[in-house]
């Protein structure tokens, strides 16, 4: 969809950075800018800077730039459009939409309609004859008639056909159930065919209403053991969650976060209501923001065994970083919720509840289960951990609080324990600054630059070609110029791709007023990109004020590097030659 240019202009007048910015970081006054500590990369001194006059801002740290779109679309993990959109919802704008996309929306209702058909089916099927093998599954697990139909759990039967004739008599056709994953089109016959078959099927399901997606279960043990829809037009499984159009009437304190289906639909069944799982990948920060919008902590609950304890390493991390309190539930006897419960019964399952565990417990746990802290080396080695996971904690409060149990604890002076961690928190912050110095250094030199890696090979052309763009960027009167041809500078003239791609698109979206505001190219660039832009415009403040003479200037230079390069190119072809004379 593209959003007309006064529609953008409007929004982000209405936007100002300092206010949208302000909302995620701290901002303190530097001189007639703000600085700040970057919300893209950890930091322990502000880099982040955010320029009123031009409402642009920019990373010194870590590179990451641009306007309060670029900003907002990094920060909410957003594409251009839904960068605007949020904006727009942020000021009370409505956007209008054109006819396109109307369509994309049209043909997306259709997808949802034909879900909504589909769970329909498989769910009359689970209940007809063919299901009867399917149903017995689902009672031998214990899932009770209400649950069931709570879930809308339902059949697909073992036929490459069965759902596809009901959807065509339904009027859908076979390119909308390919585009929703529920055909597949074989490559040996080129025809379609259902992709869910003889499995157990549990429709995902937002929390506006709608069947988004399918996960289907085996019978038995053969394998896949699921088979998941694959992203569609109406389903992104990185942002969404199980059962949270259930959980979230009834999870503002707490989540529980599984990682199963059957575990959320076994938790619910005992009266969990208010447990979601992720689907069928690990927890990603689309989601862990997602849950920060609906309660105030979460509890993990996965699978008890190893693979499932590193998972919940990670999706602790994830959740706290949104500023989520997250604790971990430690079940033994059990695989996972849903066979605990089976085992043990609700009442047993909600101590587990109330006894689950802070990230640091958690990890002291497994410390102290590694370690005889009865034998003095290994006392020793786990004070060593335990310091230094206490080093990583931000606050210095939570520190003493840990500090002063552990010192109880392994008997060891509080004053050794401060003493040892400090010199760890010491090591760490010139660690960090040796890094981002280093990584200052090699960005600036061009090396591991992976927006611009041409940039290197040859820095005395990338130089001039940056310059040149920092110049057409900041007037757009020299801009338009070179669009009507002044300056014979063209596309193929620039020397790194990403460069003539900044050219190219430059000179696409410039109007004919002289107004042109390069924050209007986050619609064809990265959020990364974006930083890249923004850092070459910055680059002109360091430049003299006559852009037209420099302009020139910096044109001769790349085209002087290029003839440079082409002859040395026909040399090396001419020398091959005469060798081979
Ligand atoms: P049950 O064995 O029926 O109790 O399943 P579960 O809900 O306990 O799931 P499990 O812990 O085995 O797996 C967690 C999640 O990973 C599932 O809900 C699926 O979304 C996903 N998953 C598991 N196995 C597969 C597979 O073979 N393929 C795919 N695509 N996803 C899978
Ligand atoms: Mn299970």
């Amino acid at each position: 969809m593209r959003i007309p240019p006064a529609v953008i202009e409007e929004i982000k007048f209405r936007n100002d950075i300092e206010s949208v910015v302000s909302s995620y970081v701290n901002l303190k006054p530097a001189g007639s800018n703000l600085i700040g500590l970057c919300p893209f990369h950890s930091e322990k001194t502000p880099s982040f800077t955010v320029f009123k006059n031009t409402q642009t801002c920019y990373c010194f740290g870590c590179g990451s730039g641009g306007d309060v779109v670029t900003f907002i679309m990094k920060m909410e993990n957003l594409d251009y459009v839904g960068a605007l959109e949020f904006l727009a919802k942020r000021v009370g704008l409505t956007i209008p939409r054109d006819q396109a996309d109307e369509n994309n929306r049209i043909r997306s209702a259709r997808i949802l309609e034909m879900n909504k058909c589909a769970a329909k089916f498989f769910h009359a099927a689970l209940l007809s004859p063919d299901g009867k093998e399917a149903l017995a599954y689902l009672q031998k697990r214990k899932f009770s008639p209400a649950l069931i139909k709570h879930f809308g759990l339902g059949y697909s039967p073992n036929s490459f056909n069965a759902l596809m004739s009901h959807l065509k008599a339904n009027g859908f056709t076979e390119k909308e159930m390919v585009s929703g994953f529920l055909c597949g089109i074989s490559k040996k016959t080129g025809k379609p065919f259902d992709l869910f078959r003889n499995r157990v099927m549990i429709p995902i399901i937002d929390p506006k209403g709608d069947v988004i997606a399918f996960g289907g279960r085996v019978l038995d043990d053969s394998l896949p053991k699921y088979l998941n829809s694959s992203d569609t037009p109406v389903f992104k499984k990185s942002k969404n969650l199980f059962a949270l159009n259930y959980a979230r009437k009834n999870c503002a304190d707490r989540i529980i976060l599984c990682e199963g289906y059957m575990d959320v639909i076994a938790l619910h069944g005992a009266g969990f209501s208010n447990a979601v799982a992720t689907l069928g990948t690990a927890i990603t920060p689309e989601q862990a923001r997602i849950m920060e919008r609906y309660t105030k902590s979460v509890v993990i609950a996965y699978d008890s065994d190893e693979a499932g304890q590193r998972a919940a390493d990670k999706a602790f991390k994830l959740l706290g970083e949104v500023g989520l309190d997250v604790k971990i539930l430690k079940m033994t006897g059990a695989k996972d919720p849903d066979e605990y419960i089976k085992t043990y019964g609700p009442e047993r399952f909600r101590r587990l509840l109330d006894d689950s565990k802070t990230h640091f417990d958690f990890k002291l746990d497994a410390i102290l289960a590694k370690y005889d802290v009865s034998v003095i080396p290994e006392k020793l080695k786990a004070i060593n951990e335990i310091t230094d996971i206490i080093s990583h904690i931000n606050s210095a409060v939570e520190r003493d609080v840990y500090i002063g149990r552990i010192s109880q604890m392994l008997e060891v002076s509080r004053d050794s324990l401060t003493y040892d961690i400090n010199k760890k928190i010491k090591k760490q912050n010139k660690e960090q600054q040796k890094n981002e110095s280093r990584k200052i250094m090699l960005q600036s030199a061009g090396y591991g630059d992976r927006i611009n890696p041409d940039y290197a090979k040859n820095v005395r052309a990338s130089s001039a070609e940056e310059s040149i763009l920092s110049i057409i960027l900041t007037y757009p009167e020299l801009l338009q110029k070179i669009k009507k041809g002044d300056y014979k500078l063209l596309p193929e003239d620039f020397f790194t791709s990403f460069g003539k791609r900044v050219f190219e698109k430059a000179l696409e979206l410039t109007t004919d007023g002289t107004y042109f505001d390069y924050g209007i190219l986050g619609s064809e660039f990265t959020a990364d990109e974006m930083g890249r832009i923004t850092a070459i415009v910055l680059k002109r403040n360091n430049l003299s004020q006559n852009g037209e003479k420099e302009l020139t200037d910096c044109i001769a230079v790349l085209k002087n590097e290029k003839n440079k390069q082409s002859a040395t190119l026909e040399d090396i072809i001419n020398a091959k030659r005469n060798e081979k004379k």
